[in-house]
Order: structure tokens, then sequence, then C-alpha cells
């Protein structure tokens, strides 16, 4: 029957999504921060660079003919065998470039990989001490860099005097772009002047998958932008060798220019982790009064420092009716006591700067915060949405949850709307999310966090009861229609909670009903759901059927390690060792056995009671809290009556319309399973 199974574009899509968010575990792995200089091991330096006292790393000092490197000082090993692929990797770098004059500037500074540490061949000036006129552009110098151009040169085919190129084996770009970066908001694009004398950071992602190679550019006070500024598709496995260097060069010509970095990160297979903005060395100021070499204007001092008064004050009049810019609508006067100022939240996150982020969810950024007056602790989302269609009624929504005070939800303080955006303030959860003990993917805690069994028992039995009140309890049945275990939190006494409450409500607003725009997440769509759209309370205790069997087995729902097909859905794989009797080999090998065996063994056929691809034989949550406490014993289940189920499931509403969803895999398993008897 294979036929029967159409994926559809969605679910590519979802397992596209997947294989991106994988780590890829077999792969070497390689990462270093710094954030500022002082102290700095494992870097090298030549030529005209040098570590400052100050935690600068100074490659070039404003003499005239300069070149100058900072690398890393052992090689990186960027493919696994000679001819296999180039990993991907991470590159994050807080620089500035500093001219004595406004509007020239000596030449500009790169990143680069390259064999060798040794460019003593390398000429200064344009050729940026990466290469000479001999071996500019030869294909066996194997260097890829980034470079940050301060000067058009048209002998290599510069776009202007202010751009971030593209480089393979010499100066000549294969893709540059001025200096700028896209709002996220807008779209609209800003221009930046690298020899600005600003800090500005450089974003530098190769997808080695993909092989494309992006190269994002800001000031150093913004977050990464989404969009890239430059990018370009290159297979590296043709460019790079097997060992490269990684590091800096920068030269000067015969303007006095410094360039300076002031923090660097890298990752190989994982990301280049965070540089501590906060702790980086400043920049020194510009030596001596700037003036613009070509033309020299003489103006009244009076005169200039009113211009300047005036504009500055204007100018930050502006930026901060713009920086603190709200939308606020009549109907929202109701709603007056649960919106939160912009600016206070702003404030509160320092400007949702990078260092306050929580993490990065499948609606948008969170950030920590602390509120200026209560000094309450709290968690800030950032969706973008565009959509004014259905805003009052989810507003509605977010202030009736407001309401809604249980143990186990986390609560929603209020919200806050700006165009294009919607700001939701919820109660910190100092414990994090549940995956990171659960799959233990969390690089900061490494092995030490883990959640013993009853801690796991506990968060279960906390979550069954935070659902059963939205389903049963609250004034209104309330769905959560996004389950999982990056979606619990923990609080400060670990009790789970049920986080990102309603979010996924309004993306079902204003969508046409034609299209079934299926909002939740893969592995945890109940059949029904992803057939019909149609979100119900027994589409969560479905969710809730897949959240107890990760949270038991250690697993996600989807396994990817598992190279058989029909071990893909932990539902399936889970049903398929109790038809082997081996039911209880899916318990969390982390729990070292260190587990009740019959809570066990009843958690885990809950698990796939409430996952059960027939809907009607879902309990509800009431039940579940039952069967949790032990007050009813669970009903006579076997593996075979799952698949009975999966059998007339199949009969009465025919393959096409298992979709997206675990019972394609049962489908696989339970024709295995007849075959063997
Ligand atoms: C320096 O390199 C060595 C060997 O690669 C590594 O063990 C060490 O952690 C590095 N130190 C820093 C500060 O990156
Ligand atoms: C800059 O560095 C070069 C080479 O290290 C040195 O000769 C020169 O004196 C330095 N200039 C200044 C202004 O420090
Ligand atoms: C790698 O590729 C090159 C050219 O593409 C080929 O000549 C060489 O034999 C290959 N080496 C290995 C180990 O496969
Ligand atoms: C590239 O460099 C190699 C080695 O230095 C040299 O043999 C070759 O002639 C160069 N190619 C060109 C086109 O200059
Ligand atoms: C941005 O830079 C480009 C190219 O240098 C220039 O054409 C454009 O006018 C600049 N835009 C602004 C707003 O300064
Ligand atoms: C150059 O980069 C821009 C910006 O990312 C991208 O839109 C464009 O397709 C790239 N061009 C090439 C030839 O890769």
């Amino acid at each position: 029957m294979p036929n029967a199974i159409k994926p559809t574009p969605m679910l590519l899509l979802h397992l596209i999504a997947l294989a991106f968010t994988l780590p890829a575990f077999t792969a070497s792995n390689e990462q270093f921060v710094y954030s500022g200089f002082t102290g700095a091991t494992n870097i090298t330096v030549d030529g005209s660079a040098a570590i400052m006292p100050s935690g600068l790393l100074e490659l070039t000092n404003g003499s005239y003919q300069l070149k100058g490197h900072a690398l890393y000082a052992t090689p990186l090993r960027f493919r696994r065998s000679p001819n296999g692929t180039v990993h991907s990797f991470f590159v994050s770098f807080a620089f500035g470039i500093i001219s004595a004059f406004t509007d020239v500037s000596g030449q500009g500074m790169a990143f680069f990989l390259a064999p060798s540490m040794d460019f003593s061949t390398a000429l200064p000036s344009q050729y940026m001490g990466l290469v000479n006129d001999r071996n500019n552009g030869n294909a066996s110098n194997h260097i890829l860099a980034v470079e940050l151009d301060t000067v058009q040169n048209n002998e290599f085919g510069d776009i202007d005097s202010n751009h971030v190129g593209i480089n393979i084996d010499g100066l000549n770009s294969v893709n540059s772009s001025s200096a700028g970066y896209y709002d996220d908001k807008s779209g609209s694009f800003y221009n930046l002047t690298l020899m600005s004398s600003e800090v500005m950071r450089v974003w530098i992602d190769y997808d080695g998958e993909a092989k494309r190679l992006d190269v994002t550019l800001a000031p150093v006070k913004m977050a990464k932008p989404v969009r890239p500024l430059v990018s370009s598709t290159q297979d590296l496995s043709q460019v790079l060798t097997d060992m490269s260097f990684v590091g800096f060069s920068s030269a000067t010509g015969m303007v006095n220019t410094r360039h300076y970095l002031l923090g660097w990160s890298f990752g190989m297979n994982a990301p280049a982790p965070p540089i501590d903005i906060a702790k980086l060395p400043r920049l020194p100021r510009a030596v001596g009064p700037k003036k613009g070499v070509l033309v020299i204007v003489v103006l009244p001092v009076a005169t200039a420092s009113f211009l300047l008064t005036v504009s500055v004050v204007a100018f930050l009049a502006v930026k901060r009716h713009v920086r603190y810019a709200e939308v606020r609508e009549d109907w929202e006067d109701e709603f007056g006591a649960h919106r939160f100022s912009y600016r206070d939240l702003y404030c509160a996150t320092e400007g949702f700067k990078d260092e306050h982020l929580l993490g990065v969810g499948g609606f948008g950024r969170v950030y920590k915060g602390l509120l200026p007056v209560s000094k309450l602790e709290i968690a800030v989302k950032r969706v973008s949405h565009d959509s004014k269609q259905g805003m009052k009624q989810f507003i509605a929504e977010v202030v009736s949850i407001g309401r809604l005070q249980h143990r186990n939800i986390v609560r929603l303080l209020g919200y806050c709307r700006r165009k294009g955006e919607l700001l939701l303030v919820y109660e910190y959860m100092p414990n994090g999310s549940l995956d990171k003990y659960v799959f233990g993917c969390d690089h900061n805690h490494n092995d030490n966090v883990k959640l013993n069994w009853s801690q796991r028992f506990h968060v279960i039995k906390g979550i069954a009861s935070g659902l059963h009140y939205l389903h049963d309890e609250w004034e209104k049945v309330t769905i959560h229609r996004d389950i999982k275990a990056s979606n619990v939190l923990l609080d400060n006494q670990m009790n789970g909670r049920l986080g990102d409450f309603g979010l996924a409500r309004l993306y079902d607003h204003g969508v046409d009903p034609q299209t079934t725009h299926v909002v939740g997440t893969l592995g945890y769509l109940a059949p029904e759901l992803a057939r019909t759209g149609k979100a119900t309370p027994v589409t969560d205790v479905y969710a809730f059927g897949v959240f107890v069997l990760e949270v038991t087995c250690g697993r996600r729902p989807i396994n990817q390690s598992s190279d058989e097909d029909n071990q893909l859905m932990l539902v399936d794989w889970v049903l398929e060792n109790w038809q082997k009797g081996s039911l209880i080999d899916t318990v969390d090998i982390k729990l070292q056995g260190d587990y009740d065996t019959d809570d066990a063994c009843r958690l885990l056929k809950l698990g796939l009671l409430c996952s059960h691809p027939f809907r009607n034989s879902r309990p509800n949550m009431r039940q579940v809290l039952e069967y949790l406490d032990g007050d009813k014993p669970l009903p006579e289940l076997s593996p075979a009556n799952l698949s009975f189920y999966v059998m007339s499931m199949m009969q009465n509403e025919g393959f096409d319309d298992c979709i997206m969803s675990s019972c394609v895999t049962s489908l696989a398993t339970v024709s295995d399973l007849s075959g063997a008897r």
C-alpha cells in the first residue's frame, strides 16, 4: 500500500526543518569564544597585530603599509575525509575601523580560512595581507575570505569603497554588497559605514549541507538580523584544505587607519558561542580632530556646535520616538491594565540584548527581563505578526488567559503591540524548559542536568493537572494546541508548567478555512488534526501522550538516530517494543535503572493510550489524572488491540487520511506484525 502514503509539502518542509536543527553527533565539534582578548590563549599574531592591555586586538596601528594577522593557533579540521564535504561552521566577531579622516581610510580587513599561517609573501595595502600581485585568485591559495573593504579597487572589480564581500583565493569577490543591514521588521535596508569608528558585528554562517555561505552585518548593539547582507552558494570542499587556519588579516596603505577586533567566536558543527557584548573592550578615540582630507571647511566653532546640538537633539527625539513606537487601537482601552509599554519592556531587557535571550521558539525569540519598578522577573516573547485580523479576539483571549491562575500553567502577565510585532509578557521560569533536562541537549549544563524518576513523574502529573484545568475546569473549554517538552517550563520548585499558551491560536485566526493550516509540532499531531486542522481537547490528549512517552523514554517524538524507517516515530517504537515483550527497555537509559518498573510500564501504556490513533479511544484528562494517581487501573490494553484500532480506523476513514502522523508508520508496523504471525 505504499501509494496510500502521500507526503504533503508541509510534511516535507517539517522534515527539512528538522534535519537542519539536528546536531551532527558524529562530526567533530570545535567551539571557542573571546569576549575581549585580555589574556587570550591560542591566538597567534604577526606583523602589526598585537593584543592591547585593554583587551583589544589591534590588527594595524596607524602606520603606513602595514599588514597584521591574528589567528587561532591550531588549524581546525574542516572535513572528515579528504574528499568529504566541508562541515558547517559559524563565525561571529565584533570589529571597529578608525580612520584619521572622515572620508577616506586605509584598506579594510578580512576574516579568512587558509591552509597556512605564513603570510610573509602577502602584500599590504590593497592586497590586504592575504595574497600578492602574482598569486591573487590562484586556486592553489585555498583561501576563503570575507572582506570588510573600505577602498574601491577597480582592478578587483570592487563595487564601492564600503562593502562586504565573499572572496575565494583572492581579492575579487564572488558576491558583495554595500555595508548595511536589513531591518527585521520593516525589511528596509540601512547603510552602515565600515570606517565610522563604530563597533559592528559580523556573522558568517556556512551551511555544509546546502553549501551556502551567509554574511550578516549589524551595529554591535543589535541582534543578528534575519536577512543576510550577502550570500553565496559555494562548495567549499573545492576550495579549502582539510585542515585550515582561521583568523583575521588587515592592511594599511597610505592613510592613517587602525583596525580592531573586540571579540570573536567560532563553532564547527555547532553554533558560535555568544559573545558577551558587555565585556567587550572599548575602541580608542580617533586620534586628533577628525577632518575631511579633501575638503577643508572652516566654520565658526559656535555655529558648528549650535548646529550639532540642534541636530543631535532632533536626532535623539526622532530616534526615541521610533524606538519606543507602539501600535494602539481604541478597542484596547478596556485591556489597559494588561498592556505593557514598549519602553518598559525595552528597559527590562536592556534593549533586547543578546545576553538576555532565553531561547528561540517556533513563534519568536524569548528574552529575560527585569521590570524597572516592580523588580519582577519576566520573560518577553517577541512574535512577529502582521495580520490585524483576529487581533482583537486574540488580545481578548490573552487577557482572559492572563486571569487564569493554576500552579501548572505559566502566567501570562500581559502584552504590548508594535508595528508587525506582538510582545507577550510571561512570568519568568528560572529552571528553563523541560526538554533540555530530558534530552540533555543543553551545552551549558551537559550531564549535570538530569531529572530523576520521581521528578519526571511529578512533572507529568503537574502537566496533566494543568491540562485538565484548561479542558474541564476553566470558565470555558480551552485547548492548548502545542503540548511538548520544550513548551513545558520548570519553576523554582521543579514543578512542570505549561507555557506558550494560546500562541498556536493566534496563527489560526484569519486563516482561510479552505486551506488546512495545521498548527502544532510534527510528531505531536493527532492524525485527525493533521487531516482536518481542527484542534479539540482530544488532540491535546494525543500530544500529551507523546509528551508522556518522551519524558519516560528520554527521546524525541521523531527519532532521528535510527536508520530503520519504522522506528521513526517514538509512539511506534514503544508499541513495537511492547509487542516484542521489551516494553521496559524503552525507559530512558539515562535513569540507569533507577525507577519504579510498575510506574514506568503504567506511564508507557498511558502514553500509548493517549496517543491512540483512534480519537474515541483516548481518555479525557480527568481519566488520565485518575490513572496517574492510581485511583483507577488502566483499561485492559494490549499492543494487539491498539493495532486493531488502527485497522478499524483505516477501514472507517480510508488510507488517504493517514498523512503526517504516526499512523503512517503504525500501518507499517501492523503489516509487519501480521506478516510475522
Ligand atoms: C587552546 O587549545 C587547546 C588545544 O587545542 C585547547 O585544549 C584549549 O582549550 C584551548 N584554550 C582556549 C582558551 O581556547
Ligand atoms: C606600528 O607597528 C609597526 C610594526 O610593528 C611599528 O614599526 C610601528 O612603530 C608601530 N607604529 C605605532 C604608531 O605604534
Ligand atoms: C579526491 O578527488 C580528487 C579529484 O576530484 C581525486 O583525484 C582523488 O583521487 C580523490 N581522493 C580520494 C581519496 O578519493
Ligand atoms: C598558481 O600557483 C601555482 C603554485 O604556486 C603555480 O604553479 C601556477 O602556475 C599558478 N597559476 C597561475 C595561473 O598563475
Ligand atoms: C546608502 O548607500 C548607497 C550606496 O553607497 C547610496 O546609494 C544610498 O543613497 C545610501 N542611502 C542612504 C539612506 O544613505
Ligand atoms: C549575492 O548576495 C545577495 C544577498 O544575499 C543574494 O541575494 C544574491 O543572490 C547573491 N548573488 C549570488 C550570485 O550569489
